[in-house]
């Protein structure tokens, strides 16, 4: 069956065609039927089943004969590392590290808290969580410790698993001291702290901390089956406000999903090799460096670097043609890297590609241009695709293992099974072809989707689901072509995307208007030639505050980098007297993202005082906007 014949099935017999989706997955108890309506704010997938993500990613594969198969190559340039761990040895850590974590008391729904840079160790204590049946949160290394301090608080966990330190490059940054920092600023304090000394920096250890190889020379443990609804992890991503949500993952509907998408959107087999340059700490890294490689019985890259500079734009094509790469997935700002610095891709002499089949985009917009040039210099078929955190997998793609379609660039392409995706008008109504809206989904979502948020089901209503009654909101505008070709044009909220990262400029403001001098503030994202987009910071000062404008911009970019880490990439910010706004006093920030790219042709009838805009516009021209 093709790609139509198969998304109709989904949307007619979501419990028949999710079951038979099911079997590739090795059930404890096989579930009844795939939809459950419990009560909460939308359906669950596989409740009564009772499964374990560990044993579908590692044991099942060694059970199979495929122990001497490698699960995890593990490629740093950043330390001159290439190891190769095969499923049997993960198998083995995997236990141990488990063993260790429940000889002290970690059980079935505590959670436990990641934080740490690419290694295989990242995986490991993913799987090790997943194993006993304790749910984990992994929090991204750039994070600075209050972000971190905000997650223990809200996750409340009862371990954290870290690494001495990550490497940024040529920089080492110690991870260790942003641990201790961020425990003591939170309310909550876990039981004790697991760290991986790394030789590049060793951690000053305290009562509270194992160290990482102590630790796994526990028992092994066997896998814990839980309930096909069980929360398999926690993973915290930008909103509106400066709260991070917590995205809950269902474990039943994760591991199908995870199989499903490898074998039909990715288009591999067991025993290849798939890389997704990312990083564990977002949503790519769940699904696509841990979870689905090894779940379909795939080598999963494990690649600790930059796409530039580490040591130069070759590394994408050396460790592709080094691993045999049959997938790779990245973010376009990554090519973009590569493209700035290397335009005529001769950093991939030498490096045969020949094993190569295709080059998956996401995390943000694929512009034309680079997908048109990553094609032309590498000969494959670039496919973007688009989903979020909340979803886990792909809503619209493009599925090269099913049935590859035609290409429409600027597209992600149609939707994936399960997904009734629509463009809604103001009052909820579908709109023409072609015609701009929000973008919805009908319910229910399909499995391995957010059945809510952590601790914060009325938020997750709020956040989703109210506006639209019987829809989830992706948060996204956009509209459906008459092929059905979906294209995704920006946000509807308060988020923006740095290099593929995904920031609220709710909580750059938060922390902005916490400076003295900052009376009032607006924080926007323009747009960037590398990062697609980057935070731009308005200030008004307090009156009387006479300051150089240098020194307290200065301070305010700093603080941004504290408080919530260099992740932010928040460098650009300008003093303006006044902000625009409506005459109901709220701040018109997307007539200053115009005029930040120079393309604000009307000003909107809303506002208060035409005047500040062109203020805004002077003010702007000091940080050198519109880029011309
Ligand atoms: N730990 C500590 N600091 C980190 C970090 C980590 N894990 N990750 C990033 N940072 C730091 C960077 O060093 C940088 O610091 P600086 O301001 O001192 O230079 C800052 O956070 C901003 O990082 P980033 O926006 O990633 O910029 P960059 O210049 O380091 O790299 C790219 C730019 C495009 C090469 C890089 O972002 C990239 O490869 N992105 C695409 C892949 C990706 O991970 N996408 C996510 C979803 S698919
Ligand atoms: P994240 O939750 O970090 O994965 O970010 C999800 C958001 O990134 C989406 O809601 C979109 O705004 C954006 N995004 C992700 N992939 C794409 C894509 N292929 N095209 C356009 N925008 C994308």
């Amino acid at each position: 069956m093709g790609w139509k014949a198969e998304w109709e099935r989904s949307i007619s017999d979501p419990d028949g065609f999710w079951m038979e989706q099911a079997q590739a997955i090795d059930w404890d108890v096989m579930p009844t039927k795939a939809l459950h309506d419990r009560g909460g704010p939308v359906a669950e997938w596989f409740s009564d089943g009772m499964v374990n993500t560990c044993h579908n990613a590692v044991d099942r594969h060694v059970a199979a004969g495929h122990g001497a198969r490698t699960a995890i190559i593990y490629d740093s340039p950043v330390t001159g590392t290439v190891e190769h761990v095969s499923f049997a040895q993960l198998q083995g850590r995997v236990a141990r590290l488990a063993g260790g974590l429940a000889a002290q008391g970690v059980g079935v729904g505590d959670r436990v808290i990641i934080y740490m840079p690419m290694v295989p160790q990242a995986l490991e204590a993913m799987l090790a969580c997943a194993r006993i049946g304790a749910i984990h949160s992994v929090v991204f290394g750039g994070f600075a410790a209050a972000e971190l301090a905000v997650r223990i608080d809200d996750a409340r966990p009862k371990a954290i698993l870290a690494g001495s330190c990550g490497i940024e490059g040529t920089r080492v940054i110690e991870y260790k001291p942003l641990l201790d920092a961020a425990i003591d600023m939170a309310a909550h304090k876990p039981e004790f702290c697991v760290v991986f000394q790394r030789e590049q920096a060793i951690a000053d250890m305290t009562p509270r901390d194992f160290d990482w190889e102590d630790f796994c020379e526990a028992d092994p443990v066997p896998c814990v089956p839980v309930a096909g609804d069980h929360p398999a992890y926690i993973l915290y991503t930008s909103g509106t406000t400066g709260a991070p949500k917590g995205v809950v993952r269902p474990t039943g509907g994760h591991l199908v999903a995870m199989d499903w998408s490898m074998a039909n959107i990715y288009g591999v087999d067991p025993g290849e090799v798939f890389w997704a340059a990312s990083d564990v700490g977002w949503v790519v890294g769940h699904s696509y460096i841990c979870y689905a490689p090894l779940i379909h019985g795939c080598t999963t890259v494990v690649f600790e670097g930059k796409p530039v500079g580490t040591p130069d734009p070759s590394t994408f094509w050396r460790v592709m043609a080094d691993h045999k790469v049959a997938a790779f997935f990245t973010a376009p700002t990554a090519f973009r890297a590569v493209r700035r610095e290397d335009p005529q891709a001769t950093f991939m002499d030498g490096h045969d590609l020949s094993g190569l089949r295709t080059i998956f985009l996401a995390g943000e917009r694929a512009d034309p241009d680079t997908v048109e040039w990553i094609g032309t210099v590498t000969g494959k078929p670039v496919i973007d695709h688009w989903w979020q955190t909340e979803t886990g997998w792909t809503i619209a793609g493009n599925p090269i293992g099913l049935e590859p379609l035609p290409v429409k660039l600027g597209s992600p392409s149609v939707p994936m099974p399960g997904y009734d995706v629509q463009v809604l008008d103001e009052g909820g109504h579908a709109t023409a072809p072609n015609t701009l809206g929000a973008i919805a989904i009908k319910l229910p979502l399909p499995p391995g989707t957010l059945p809510t948020l952590w601790n914060a089901e009325e938020r997750f209503r709020k956040s989703y689901l109210d506006a639209f009654p019987g829809y989830y909101e992706t948060g996204d505008a956009g509209m459906i072509d008459e092929d059905g070709y979906l294209w995704i044009m920006a946000r509807t909220d308060d988020v923006i995307n740095v290099a593929g990262h995904r920031l609220s400029t709710g909580a750059m403001e938060e922390v902005l208007a916490g400076h003295a001098d900052v009376a009032e503030c607006a924080v926007i994202g323009v747009a960037d030639a590398l990062k697609g987009q980057v935070p731009m910071g308005l200030l008004c000062l307090t009156s009387g505050v006479d300051r150089p404008e240098a020194e307290i911009v200065a301070e305010c970019v700093a603080r941004v980098r504290q408080t919530i880490g260099p992740v932010a990439a928040f460098k650009l910010a300008v003093v303006v007297d006044r902000l625009p706004k409506t005459r109901s006093g709220k701040i018109l920030r997307a007539s200053m993202v115009k005029v930040a790219e120079g393309t604000l042709d009307k000003v909107p009838a809303t506002i208060d005082d035409p005047a500040i805009l062109d203020e805004i516009g002077s003010a702007m021209a000091r940080l050198g906007y519109p880029v011309r």
